[in-house]
């Protein structure tokens, strides 16, 4: 008993000390400015903060409720929350999204906690905000719609070949199935690998990294998440390098792919110095694209999935959608972009179900220079969090936010900035259009070939840091003949 006073009075104390010195950074008088206000927050417990209230709103499925608690609370457009033991303050509004994305590399520039630091960025010396920045100029010409049309064709015929591999059964469950799809047509396009065996050993590793990175308590001892996910992106960095090596010799010894793949064109670029771009490099920037591909388009697949069992008219329009553009193909013929364009009500879904269960909730920023929104002061050196269930979830932009309804991305749209999976600005994710045909090819041969049924009707999707189905979404399958 005593024991637990002392403590509770060592917390209280703790607490009271820590208010105090935080209470002197709640005005500015820097470079003469005029005393502006922080943006309105709670200081939290050292240390913690509230990233424990954060994450456990994401587990039960409604980070949003975070959010919107303490929007309404303070009533303003951004409020502060000492997350991840940082000064973070959220933006809420599509405004406030807006005024993020053009701003980059103004006012902020890319923040991402230490904890990904260490599992994303290859060395100590770049950071991941320069290694995403340098990935982004020497892949988005393969990123590119024109390019990807190419591939298009190829994303057929591996759906085809995985469906029939791994849907042959009464039960299948989704998520797992998902990743390996999605992986395994990752390295059929940017490696030209399509033995099971290899496919299984890059996979392998991979697993365990999106598990670690959010760990709330990043210790790098053996036998923790976080650990593993550093081994992991250690591991599959040297087996990707490994590949490269190969892939040299192959070319130098003329065994060159036949169709040249997101590698043979890494293999020919250049540093802005004209030197070729070493292994270790391509390594880097092929695992960050799987990486990238892995977690956020399968959770979406199976997300899809899962809604698509639940809302039977949905299924059936998207249904009768896809068939039409069956009927109009060749008995064998492979997918192309005119189909792909005319996929527009699925697309419309997959949309929606992106608004409701956005893959990445958000990501970081940095305040490289003091800066003054809504009459609030944020200061250089603050972090920033978007997140897009602020806005996704917002009834003053979608009117019944809890609501599938795919009519919303019909006409004009939601509104600029409040629909934001993809980020935006000069940030925004450069692999949109190539999730975008992979989702479609996906749904069209998923809804061709079958319907199905949750096997736990209720199972939700939650968010861990993914969203996704929180069993794995296991399904009854009922093939057509
Ligand atoms: C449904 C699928 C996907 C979603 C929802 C998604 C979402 C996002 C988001 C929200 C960002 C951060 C933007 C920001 O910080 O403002 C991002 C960045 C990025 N994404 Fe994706 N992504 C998806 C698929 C992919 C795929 C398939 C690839 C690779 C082929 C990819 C590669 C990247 C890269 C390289 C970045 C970093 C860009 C930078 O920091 O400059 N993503 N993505
Ligand atoms: C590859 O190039 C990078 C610079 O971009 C350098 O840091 C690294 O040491 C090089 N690696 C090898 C194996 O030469
Ligand atoms: C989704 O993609 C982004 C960009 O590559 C990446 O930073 C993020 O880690 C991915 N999400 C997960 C959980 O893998
Ligand atoms: C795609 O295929 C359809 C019919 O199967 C054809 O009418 C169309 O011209 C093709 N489009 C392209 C871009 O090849």
């Amino acid at each position: 008993m005593e024991l637990i006073i002392v403590s509770i009075v060592l917390l209280a104390t703790l607490y009271f000390l820590y208010s105090v010195l935080n209470s002197g950074s709640s005005s500015s008088t820097k470079n003469g400015k005029q005393q502006l206000p922080l943006p309105p927050g709670a200081k939290g417990w050292p240390l913690v903060g509230e990233t424990l209230a954060y994450l456990q709103g994401s587990k039960k499925g409604v980070p949003e409720k975070f959010i919107a608690e303490r929007r309404d609370k303070f009533s303003t457009t951004i409020f502060k929350s000492p997350l991840l033991n940082e000064n973070m303050v959220f933006f809420c509004t599509a405004e406030g999204n807006k005024f993020l994305f053009a701003n980059e590399n103004k006012l902020v520039k890319s923040w991402w906690p230490k904890t990904f630091e260490k599992i994303f960025a290859p060395s100590e010396k770049t950071t991941q905000g320069e290694e995403t920045m340098r990935m982004r100029k020497v892949l988005s010409p393969f990123l590119k719609p024109d390019s990807l049309q190419k591939y298009i064709g190829v994303m057929d015929s591996e759906t085809q070949k995985h469906l029939k591999t791994y849907w042959d059964a009464k039960e299948v469950t989704v998520y797992p199935l998902a990743k390996k799809y999605t992986f395994a047509v990752g390295c059929k396009l940017f490696l030209n690998i399509d033995n099971p065996e290899t496919i299984a050993m890059l996979e392998e590793p991979i697993r365990h990294i999106s598990s670690g990175f959010v760990s709330s308590f990043p210790v790098n001892i053996p036998g923790t998440k976080y650990h593993k996910a550093i081994q992991a992106a250690k591991k599959i960095r040297t087996d990707i390098k490994h590949l490269v090596a190969q892939r040299r010799r192959d070319i130098l010894e003329g065994r060159a792919p036949k169709s040249p793949d997101i590698l043979s064109h890494l293999l020919m670029e250049t540093y802005e110095n004209g030197e070729l771009i070493n292994d270790s490099d391509i390594a880097n920037k092929i695992y960050g694209l799987l990486h990238g591909a892995y977690d956020n388009v399968s959770a979406l697949l199976s997300s899809i999935i899962a809604y698509l069992a639940e809302l039977p008219e949905v299924y059936d329009r998207v249904r009768s959608e896809q068939i039409e553009i069956a009927k109009s193909k060749a008995p064998g013929e492979l997918l192309n972009w005119t189909d792909l364009q005319r996929m527009k009500y699925s697309w419309n879904v997959a949309c929606e179900v992106m608004r409701l269960v956005p893959p990445t909730q958000g990501t970081f920023r940095e305040v490289i220079t003091d800066f003054v929104y809504d009459g609030f002061l944020v200061p250089k050196g603050f972090k920033i969090h978007w997140n897009a269930f602020a806005t996704h979830k917002n009834p003053k932009y979608f009117p019944s936010p809890e609501k599938f309804d795919p009519s919303r991305f019909e006409g004009e749209g939601p509104v600029p900035f409040s629909y934001v999976p993809f980020g935006g600005g000069p940030r925004m994710c450069p692999g949109k259009e190539y999730a975008r045909l992979k989702i479609l090819v996906f749904m069209h041969n998923m809804v061709k070939a079958f319907k199905w049924e949750k096997v736990f009707p209720d199972e939700k999707i939650t968010t861990d840091p993914v969203s996704a189905p929180s069993k794995g979404l296991p399904v009854r399958l009922h093939p057509y003949k």
